[in-house]
C-alpha cells in the first residue's frame, strides 16, 4: 500500500518559487491502478519522481507498506527501486552508450540474473523491436525508444510501475500495445501502476483517475476529466 499524506512539494530557483503541490492526499491499494491527469504543468512528473524516491517533498509524507521513505537510507531507496519499480520516464532516460538489448537487460544484469540478455530480448520483441536489438537509441524513433524505455520498466517484473505519459509518443495502435503490455502485468504479476498520462482510453482502463490540479489530487470521473 502507498499511502502520501500532505504532501507538498515546490521548486526553488534564484528568486522564484514554483509551488507544485500543496496537500496531496492518496491511498493507493496493492494492485490497483491508477491514472493522474491534469495539464501540463500540474506536477505529474513531479508526483512520480517522489513515488520514486527521485525527489523529496518539503512537507508530509510517503509510505510504502508502512515504510516512510524519508527514512529509507539512499542505499535501501536504491534496493527498493531495483527489485520493486520499474519506472518509465518521460523522457526515456536509455542509456546512450548502450543499444536496446543492453537498455532492456540492464536492471536484470544488475540483479544478478543468469539469463538477462534471453528476457531482454523476448520483452524487446513483446515491444515489437526484435529487429532493433542492436541499434543505440540515437538510432531509434522517439516511439521505439519509448518502447525500449517500457520494456527496460517492465522486464523483471516490478510490483509496482510508475509511468509517465507511457504512450505519448506513439501512434494509437502502437500506443494500445503498449497499454495492453503494462496493463496485462498489472492482471498477471499484480503490479501496482500508477500512470500519468493525457490518453483517455488509457486513463479509463485504470481503476481510478485522479486529476491533479492546484497542487491537490481529485478522484474524477472519466466523464469529468475527459469531456469539456
Ligand atoms: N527542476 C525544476 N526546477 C524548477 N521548476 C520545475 C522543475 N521541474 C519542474 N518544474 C516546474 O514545476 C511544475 C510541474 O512540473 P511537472 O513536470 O511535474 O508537470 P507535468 O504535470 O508533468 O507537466 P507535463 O504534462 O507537461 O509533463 C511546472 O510548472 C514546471 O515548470
Ligand atoms: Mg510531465
Amino acid at each position: 500500500m502507498i499511502k502520501l499524506k500532505n504532501l507538498s512539494m515546490s521548486y526553488r530557483l534564484q528568486e522564484e518559487q514554483v509551488d507544485v503541490l500543496t496537500a496531496a492526499n492518496l491511498t493507493l491499494k496493492e494492485r490497483e491502478s491508477i491514472a493522474v491527469a491534469g495539464p501540463s504543468g500540474s506536477g505529474k512528473t513531479t508526483l512520480l519522481l517522489l513515488l520514486a524516491g527521485l525527489e523529496h517533498p518539503d512537507g508530509g509524507s510517503i509510505s510504502l507498506d508502512d515504510t516512510d521513505l524519508s527514512n529509507l537510507s539512499p542505499d535501501e531507496l536504491a534496493d527498493w527501486r531495483r527489485d520493486r519499480m520499474g519506472i518509465v520516464f518521460q523522457s526515456f532516460h536509455l542509456v546512450a552508450s548502450l543499444t536496446a538489448l543492453d537498455n532492456v537487460a540492464l536492471p536484470l544484469e544488475i540483479a544478478g540474473a543468469a539469463d538477462a540478455e534471453a528476457r531482454a530480448r523476448g520483452m524487446l520483441k513483446s515491444v515489437g523491436l526484435g529487429h532493433r536489438q542492436h541499434h543505440y537509441p540515437s538510432q531509434l524513433s522517439g516511439g521505439e525508444q519509448q518502447r525500449v524505455a517500457i520494456a527496460r520498466a517492465l522486464v523483471h517484473a516490478p510490483s509496482l510501475v510508475l509511468a509517465d505519459e507511457p504512450t505519448g509518443n506513439l501512434d494509437k495502435r502502437t500506443g494500445e500495445k503498449v497499454s495492453d503490455m503494462l496493463f496485462n502485468l498489472h492482471a498477471e504479476a499484480g503490479a501496482t501502476l500508477v500512470l500519468a498520462t493525457h490518453d483517455e482510453a488509457m486513463a479509463r482502463r485504470c481503476d481510478r483517475i485522479l486529476h491533479l490540479d492546484d497542487g491537490q489530487l481529485i478522484e474524477k470521473s472519466g466523464d469529468a476529466v475527459f469531456s469539456g
